[in-house]
């Protein structure tokens, strides 16, 4: 089991943000979480990530259970991506030392790297064709380039759990491809990390992604495998408007009926 949450509710001000959430991430799967704005998606990822504490319920997550296990150790088997981490990193730094530094689960680069580790950050940097970026500074690149960066320096501790939180955010749709195939590829890779990948564009979800589960106001709404949740009529009323979906390259695309 990755992660396991038992009717975990959130209260924050007196609001209930999240609402008796049971969710099961098995190894094996990987999981689209799927909500409009604020329906309660980030602070989820907060909870899994040890961030915030559940108001009720029980959270396993990679069989560490919460309150009986170290915070930043099991933090480390978790990689994050998230624009928000792009106002946290130090944007003056080399793209080198931003993947490296995902080694150490920090922000700049606080430990001395062995040769090893800048012969991985290439290989990744290549691997993932960045190669062509290789020692530009962080804060210059394009949007699509920077989350390409950030999915590497996630990939550089070899995560068991991979979170995306909504990482196609203000693309264009050359760089949100490039950015999708590149998820595509780590989920096909061998030993790939389990994937959570949040967004509220259907159209983003890739085959990769077996299980979908889609939140609104703070509540589980449908929960299962994609092709079973992403039908036009759960989609109609999860929106509450009418929708129709039309399959391509595996993946579903809306049309407002
Ligand atoms: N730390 C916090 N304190 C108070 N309210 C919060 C906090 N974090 C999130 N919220 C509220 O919880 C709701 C869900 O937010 P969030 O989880 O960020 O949604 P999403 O990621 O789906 O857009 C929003 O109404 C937001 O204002
Ligand atoms: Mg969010």
């Amino acid at each position: 089991m990755i992660v396991e949450m038992k009717n975990v509710s959130w209260r924050r001000d007196q609001r209930l943000i999240l609402d008796q959430i049971n969710w099961e991430i098995h190894k094996g799967e990987h999981w689209c979480l799927v909500g409009l704005n604020g329906s309660g998606k980030t602070s989820i990822l907060d909870l899994i990530n040890g961030y915030h504490w559940p108001t009720s319920g029980e959270i396993t997550v990679l069989d560490q259970r919460f309150g009986e296990t170290d915070l930043r150790e099991l933090r480390k088997k978790i990689g994050w991506v998230s624009t928000s981490m792009q106002q946290r990193l130090h944007g003056y730094e080399t793209i080198e030392n931003v993947v490296l530094s995902g080694k150490f689960a920090s922000v700049g680069v606080y430990e001395k790297p062995i040769e090893d580790d800048y012969e991985q950050v290439n290989t990744l940097l290549q691997e993932w064709r960045c190669g062509h970026l290789q020692g530009r500074i962080y804060q210059t690149l394009s949007q699509g380039e920077k989350q390409k960066v950030l999915i590497g320096r996630a990939l550089m501790a070899s995560p068991e759990l991979l979170i995306l939180d909504e990482p196609c955010t203000g693309l264009d749709i050359f760089a949100r491809e490039q950015v999708l195939h590149m998820i595509d590829q780590i989920a096909k890779s061998p030993n790939a990390p389990t994937l959570i990948y949040v967004t509220h564009h259907i159209e983003e979800i890739l085959p990769c992604f077996t299980h979908t589960l889609l939140l609104k106001q703070g509540q589980v709404a449908q929960k299962g495998w994609t092709k079973d949740v992403l039908t036009e009529q759960n989609l109609s009323e999860f929106f509450q408007t009418s929708l129709s979906v039309e399959q391509k390259n595996g993946r579903s695309w809306l049309m407002l009926t």
